[in-house]
């Protein structure tokens, strides 16, 4: 009798795995939806000439948007952390630069291995693990690949910039997409570039945004206050167990 072949894993539970491995690089616990996908690729020109580097592509759902958008193969290097992420986008995509390395360290990743200009960095890293500085960071060395019209694209399951306002100011404009609700959660694409090459908004989006803004850094801080609140009737809880249970059972009458 023959043996039976095992199936292969479905991308969820091979995302899941790895999440379980190591959830604060993973930073997901599924692959993107194709719409999440869909809106990181249409930020990205499929004309323009020079490369698209995709930061943290996982198993993918972004690189075959990318294709489907129309941007070459010959365009795309993959910079992914995870060798087992690594060996299954080579063999999906049949793409000859699938780089493993930092996507944080980004200048050091490519050095030697990238010299043609870079038109585009697109970013499903979980920004949000990582300290405000690292995050700036690792705009500043894309950008330092990148023409005066360079791109970055990031997406983000928070409500605000992932790379805060402040941190921008002068060097940066963050803007953002519609969340795409359809993902789960749902997550908005923010592009940046440099000022004076972003694309203006009417003065009513500038103030949907700042008012989204606000709203956003609101709910932080009731979060926030929220947490602290119930550690602290946590510990309060913990601290009434513990007494009732000495009362209950005193310590020099236990057996
Ligand atoms: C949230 S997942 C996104 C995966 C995929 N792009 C998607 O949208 O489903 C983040 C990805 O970034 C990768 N990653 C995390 N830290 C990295 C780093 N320092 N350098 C390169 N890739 C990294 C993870 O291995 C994972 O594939």
């Amino acid at each position: 009798m023959g043996r039976l072949k095992r199936k292969p894993p479905s991308d969820e539970e091979t995302f899941l795995r790895r999440f379980l491995g190591d959830p604060k690089r993973t930073g997901a616990v599924a692959p993107s939806s194709p719409f999440l996908a869909r809106e990181m690729a249409r930020a990205v020109d499929p004309q323009a000439t020079g490369l698209v580097i995709e930061l943290g592509p996982g198993t993918g759902p972004v690189t075959k948007a990318l294709l489907a958008r129309g941007v070459r193969r010959e365009r795309l290097v993959l910079v992914e952390y995870d060798s087992y992420f690594c060996k299954l986008l080579a063999e999906r995509f049949a793409l000859t630069r699938v780089l493993r390395g930092d996507a944080y360290a980004l200048r050091d990743t490519l050095a030697g291995r990238v010299t043609q200009p870079v038109a585009a960095v697109v970013s499903s890293l979980p920004l949000l693990n990582e300290p405000p500085a690292r995050r700036l960071r690792l705009l500043d060395e894309a950008f330092e690949l990148m023409g005066p019209d360079g791109l970055f694209v990031q997406f983000t399951y928070g409500l605000r910039s992932p790379v805060s306002r402040e941190a921008c100011a002068g060097r940066y404009i963050g803007r953002s997409g519609v969340p795409v609700l359809r993902n789960l959660p749902p997550a908005s694409v923010w592009t940046y570039r440099r000022p004076g090459h972003a694309p203006a908004h009417g003065p009513k989006i500038t103030k949907l945004i700042d008012h989204a803004e606000r709203i956003g850094a609101r709910f932080a801080a009731q979060r926030k206050a929220t947490e602290t609140l119930l550690n602290r009737q946590g510990d309060r809880m913990k601290e009434f167990l513990r007494e009732a249970a000495e009362r209950l059972n005193p310590p020099d009458e236990r057996p």
